[in-house]
């Protein structure tokens, strides 16, 4: 196994800031563990804005739209996931350039290759390898796919298959290029990395 990006490391070439936070809430009663994460979710974005902007930035109302979409501050584009104990947020200016941003958490689990079987392409199992385990890749393309709806999905309100997304993977850097097949003709990249346990997948849209 080959991912060169570890945790922590701001994503390269991303024009705004990610934020990462672990918070364990597997102690919290299981009917409030959803809100937990929720919480724990929009803590993580406030960091996030902070980096980006400043406490004034931060202390924006985060509520979400009806499709559940969280509402930025004006010109702000972002993305948040919790996938426990991890939650993380990105968020850019659109005046840098950034469209859209999606973030994704996910852990890799010993039957995901089996579960999330539709997520993998044959040219991403390509990229990752042989010696990959296909846990691991199921889990990287799943992220990297999620990511890339919740990129789009702002302004593109409408539902996507899997196939819509395609990437061409530098497996080892954790860098891809991106292509959406409802925005042919839109800009995208992403990124991914492993932290051992987990995968964290971003993808942006550049004007
Ligand atoms: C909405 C969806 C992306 C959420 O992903 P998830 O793995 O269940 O959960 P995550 O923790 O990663 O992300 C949840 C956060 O995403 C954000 N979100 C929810 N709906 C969203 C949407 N339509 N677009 C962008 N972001 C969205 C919210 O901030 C949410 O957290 P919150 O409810 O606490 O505010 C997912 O449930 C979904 O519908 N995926 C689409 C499936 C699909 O069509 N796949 C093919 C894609 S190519």
């Amino acid at each position: 196994m080959n991912l060169a990006r570890s945790w922590g490391v701001p994503p390269q070439n991303f024009p705004g800031r990610v934020a990462l936070r672990r918070r364990d809430t597997s102690q919290e009663p299981r009917w409030r563990r959803r809100s937990a994460e929720h919480t724990h979710g929009r803590a993580t974005a406030r960091e996030a804005l902070r980096l980006l902007g400043g406490s004034d930035l931060a202390a924006a109302a985060l509520t979400a739209d009806p499709d559940g979409c969280p509402v930025w501050p004006a010109g702000v584009v972002g993305s948040i996931a919790h996938s426990a104990p991890w939650a993380a947020a990105a968020v850019a200016w659109e005046r840098h350039g950034v469209l859209g941003v999606g973030i994704d958490v996910e852990a890799v689990h010993p039957r995901r290759a089996l579960l999330a079987e539709r997520a993998v392409m044959p040219e991403d199992a390509a990229a990752a390898g042989p010696q990959s385990s296909p846990d691991l890749v199921a889990t990287v393309f799943c992220a990297l796919r999620e990511a890339a709806y919740k990129c789009v999905f702002p302004s593109l309100r409408a539902p996507m298959d899997w196939s819509d997304v395609r990437f061409e993977t530098d497996w080892r850097r954790g860098m891809c290029a991106v292509s959406v097949m409802p925005m042919a003709e839109a800009n995208f990249s992403a990124r991914f990395g492993f932290n051992g346990t987990s995968v964290q997948a971003i993808c942006w849209q550049s004007q």
